[in-house]
């Protein structure tokens, strides 16, 4: 079993048959999580370090879990007490990171591109957990997973991501993974939030949320990401739950189940009512239980073990 990718930098450029392979992988995984003991020997003697240069509680915690229940070795990078503080630059503190013989770099960052420019220069097996406003293809991996679990399938699926899209790595890693799955995909933002050149990405656009609604099997909602954006792009987020919010009267008034996803954190009232994230249709808890697998999965398939 291997994939025909070296890194995971993100979901553009990952074949089908890749993913199928993830998922395959993730589903044995799960059945590890549900055991009394929920550990495996399979990368005992393997290296990962995790550079988290930005806040994340489900993304750093899940690759921290997925990386003990695999038996593997962990270095923790902490930024704040690391000689970057002293002007040390990333490029030289990651390849001294990786000279003491670290077999897989788990990274988060700021910079859209970081990870690719990471993976130019060090040798050690690259995982993108989160470049700025560019990728974050663990995150979609187990959106999808999630969506494959509930519904069996993901090819000819209807989903809406409805958000923040233009700030959000999430939205541009699930439009890629989606469509290489089969799914038909469409997008509903204000227009300060839809991406410049969204045409390019081939999929249904509307700035009519309930229209979005309508379309979908399944909604992925993303929050407002205050700390990517200009002020001001938006007239109040009162304005914003009231056009574009996930809220009870929207969702009661279809004629139909609709199932919702949330990658988390959620700005609750805002983009999401608090009766829809945890009510009955949503599967946000599912995802993070499928987040552990699915890093597992991917530690696992690119480590070659
Ligand atoms: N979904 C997600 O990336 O959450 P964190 O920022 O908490 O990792």
């Amino acid at each position: 079993m291997s994939l025909s990718i070296e890194n995971l930098l993100g979901l553009e450029d990952v074949p089908q048959a890749d993913i199928n392979q993830i998922f395959d992988a993730a589903f044995s995984f799960r059945e590890v999580l549900e055991r009394p003991v929920k550990k495996v020997p399979t990368l005992k003697g393997t290296t990962v370090v995790n550079l988290f240069f930005e806040p994340s509680t489900r993304t750093k915690n899940s690759f921290a879990l997925a990386e003990k229940r695999l038996s593997a070795d962990t270095v923790n990078f902490s930024a704040a007490s690391s000689s970057l503080q002293k002007g040390e630059s990333l490029k030289d503190t990651i390849q001294n990171l990786c000279a003491m013989k670290i077999d897989l770099v788990v990274m988060r960052h700021p910079t859209p591109g970081s990870v690719k420019m990471l993976a130019d220069f060090v040798n050690a097996v690259i995982i993108n957990a989160g470049d700025g406003t560019h990728e974050h293809p663990t995150q979609a991996l187990l959106d999808i997973m999630s969506l494959k679990e509930k519904f069996g399938q993901v090819q000819d699926l209807n989903v809406a991501i409805i958000g923040d899209i233009k700030h959000s790595r999430v939205a541009l890693s699930n439009i890629y993974g989606l469509k290489t799955m089969g799914a038909n995909v469409m997008l509903c933002a204000p227009p300060p939030f839809m991406p410049v050149s969204v045409e390019d990405l081939d999929v249904k656009v509307t700035y009519n949320v309930d229209e979005a609604l309508e379309f979908a099997d399944a909604v992925n909602v993303l929050r407002i990401q205050k700390e990517r954006q200009a002020s001001g792009l938006i007239p109040s987020l009162r304005e914003y739950r009231n056009r574009f919010g996930i809220t009870l009267e929207r969702v009661a008034s279809l004629q139909k189940p609709i199932t919702i996803l949330h990658p988390g954190p959620m700005n609750r009232q805002v983009e999401i009512d608090s009766a829809i994230a945890d009510g009955e249709n949503a599967i946000i808890l599912d995802q993070v239980l499928n987040g552990v697998a699915v890093r597992m999965a991917v530690l696992f398939l690119l480590s070659g073990s």
